[in-house]
């Protein structure tokens, strides 16, 4: 994530073209937040970037007065709780989105990420922005070289992503629009962008944004540069990453350990917080679904205080259903209705007071009819104890009051991303949802990750060509074995059809490497409970 400057001929997150180009955005976010005319920063993505772009800007408008940051998430805010796969796919509903929460602005600050450089929604809203540069600058954050961008057609449109960013590249090298991309290295999960891209994301994010609001004094500060001062933030978080690995390793395996636990018992994972840290639990639990195959009320996260607390643009959707409920009181009615037999896991983050002290206690819990108030679940009890004031300190003549306050909340903000994520992802290896570090038991519910899959099915069936593994993968999703029946058929109604069910990918892997029938592979799966073991003999035997 923190690599070297250049990662074979790649630019990485050190690299001073990089630096320079955050440090051009946060100087015009700066000019944006100070400013008194009505304009708006926007942030937009899909899936975890979009909950990443509406985490950022709650963030800030809690210290930028003016509400002047807004967000556009794939799938609306039902998105920030549930997967919703498929408006991803949408360029025209991204469009949509964006006249929407710009109408009546003068000047806006468009900020699109895609970690992979792919999703449709955001190439729809760059491209609108292109075509009207006198009212949006454009800058699109991502960490994939251009030319890797891509380049599947998009429903509905003649261009691609790729064709897109090659025409912001093109305008950035005409100071016109801005482009960050460096690269960060392959995810551990392949595919789980969440992970690594999602922390690249907000550490980009949100060291813009905290400079922006202290430039004041960088232009006050002779000695340093606003490229030396994003330098020196940027290494603030490579510190903290280096601290939290070696404060925390060993109490996040027993979380791990406890949390696989709850899986095999068919219990689940509650995250729990406050502030950004609760954010980051509901990030992760809605991530789950989709990397996974898991479903709802595997992973839930809940933050104090509700809907008031969260500040989503939407407000209180708690009337979509169960799953939108995301207070710790509906959290206590939950285990309430569960009853004794299932054994979960409760992640509370507790922050401590000081900054320099960072607690997490987790627990597996049994319940009794008593034990029915938070705290009085708690059995287990872990504490990371990280000294920040180093990292404090560095960045104390850099920042303004508030930047600094700011600035130690968003480092808490990362670390609770990584101690959730590495407990979500734990427990599902630990069940055996990864196989050779595939996702191989997905959710096929858009476009990206119906040939996602196509290209897992050859890893593990390596005969067969990329006509052969798609045959495979269509058989699967209408078990089928006549896949001429269903060929024809578009790819949005093969993602439809799909969606709904579990364990498609992995059936086509075991027809694809047996060359069976729908029904002889489904059998040959029926027998083993854990996907990776199911796999491994099957496709090894
Ligand atoms: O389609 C699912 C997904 O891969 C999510 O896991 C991810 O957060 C989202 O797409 C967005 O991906 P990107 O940031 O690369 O556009």
């Amino acid at each position: 994530m923190f690599e070297p400057r250049t990662c074979g001929k790649e630019k990485t997150l050190f690299n001073s073209d990089i630096i320079d180009e955050i440090s051009k955005v946060a100087e015009i976010a700066s000019a944006f937040m100070t400013s008194e005319s009505n304009n708006a920063i926007v942030l937009s993505g899909c899936g975890t970037s979009g909950r990443l772009a509406f985490m950022t800007a709650r963030s800030f408008n809690q210290v930028v007065p003016g509400q002047k940051f807004s967000y556009t998430i794939a799938g609306g805010d039902k998105a920030l709780f549930t997967s919703q796969e498929a408006p991803e796919d949408d360029r025209n509903a991204g469009v949509q989105d964006l006249i929407r929460v710009t109408g009546g602005k003068e000047k806006v600050l468009f900020i699109g990420i895609s970690v992979g450089l792919s999703a449709p929604y955001v190439a729809g809203q760059l491209d609108y922005c292109m075509d009207k540069l006198d009212k949006y600058t454009p800058v699109l954050v991502g960490f994939n070289p251009v030319n890797l961008a891509r380049n599947i057609p998009i429903h509905g449109w003649e261009k691609t992503f790729r064709d897109v960013a090659t025409r912001l590249e093109k305008m950035t090298s005409q100071g016109k629009t801005f482009l960050i991309n460096p690269v960060v290295g392959g995810e551990a999960i392949t595919g789980s962008s969440r992970m690594k891209g999602g922390s690249v994301t907000i550490v980009i994010l949100q060291t813009i944004f905290t400079m922006a609001l202290s430039a004041s004094v960088t232009s006050s500060n002779d000695s340093m540069t606003s490229s030396e001062m994003c330098k020196a933030m940027l290494e603030t978080y490579q510190k903290t990453c280096q601290l939290f690995y070696a404060s925390a390793s060993s109490a996040l395996s027993s979380m791990i350990t406890n949390a696989s636990e709850s899986f095999k018992q068919e219990s689940s994972i509650y995250n729990v917080g406050s502030d950004g840290s609760a954010v980051m639990g509901i990030i992760d639990a809605t991530e789950c679904p989709p990397t996974y195959g898991a479903t709802l009320d595997d992973i839930r996260g809940f933050i104090l205080g509700g809907y008031d607390e969260f500040n989503n643009a939407e407000g209180d959707i708690r009337c979509m259903g169960e799953h939108f409920k995301i207070g710790s009181k509906d959290l206590a009615e939950l285990l309430k209705s569960r009853g004794h037999k299932y054994k979960d896991t409760i992640i509370v983050l507790i922050m401590a007071s000081s900054v320099n002290v960072f607690v997490e206690i987790s627990g597996l819990f049994e319940r009794s009819e008593k034990e029915l108030a938070l705290p009085t679940y708690l059995t287990d009890v872990f504490v990371i104890s990280m000294d920040l004031s180093e990292v404090k300190s560095s960045v104390a003549s850099l920042l303004t009051p508030s930047g600094i306050k700011r600035h130690i909340d968003s480092l808490i903000e990362i670390c609770s991303k990584w101690i959730f994520n590495a407990i979500s992802t734990g427990a599902h290896i630990c069940i055996g949802k990864v196989l050779h570090n595939y996702m191989v038991d997905l959710k096929v519910s858009n476009r990206k990750l119906f040939h996602r899959s196509i290209g897992i099915i050859q890893r593990f069936c390596p005969t067969l060509s990329e006509t052969e593994a798609t045959d495979y993968l269509l058989q699967s999703i209408y078990g089928t074995d006549d896949v001429e029946l269903v060929k024809n058929n578009s790819i949005q109604q093969h993602i439809q059809q799909a969606t709904p069910q579990d364990r498609v990918v992995p059936t086509a892997i075991v027809m694809g490497s047996k060359r069976c029938l729908y029904a002889h592979a489904c059998q040959l799966l029926s027998n083993h409970h854990v996907i990776r073991e199911a796999l491994s003999s099957i496709v090894t035997s």
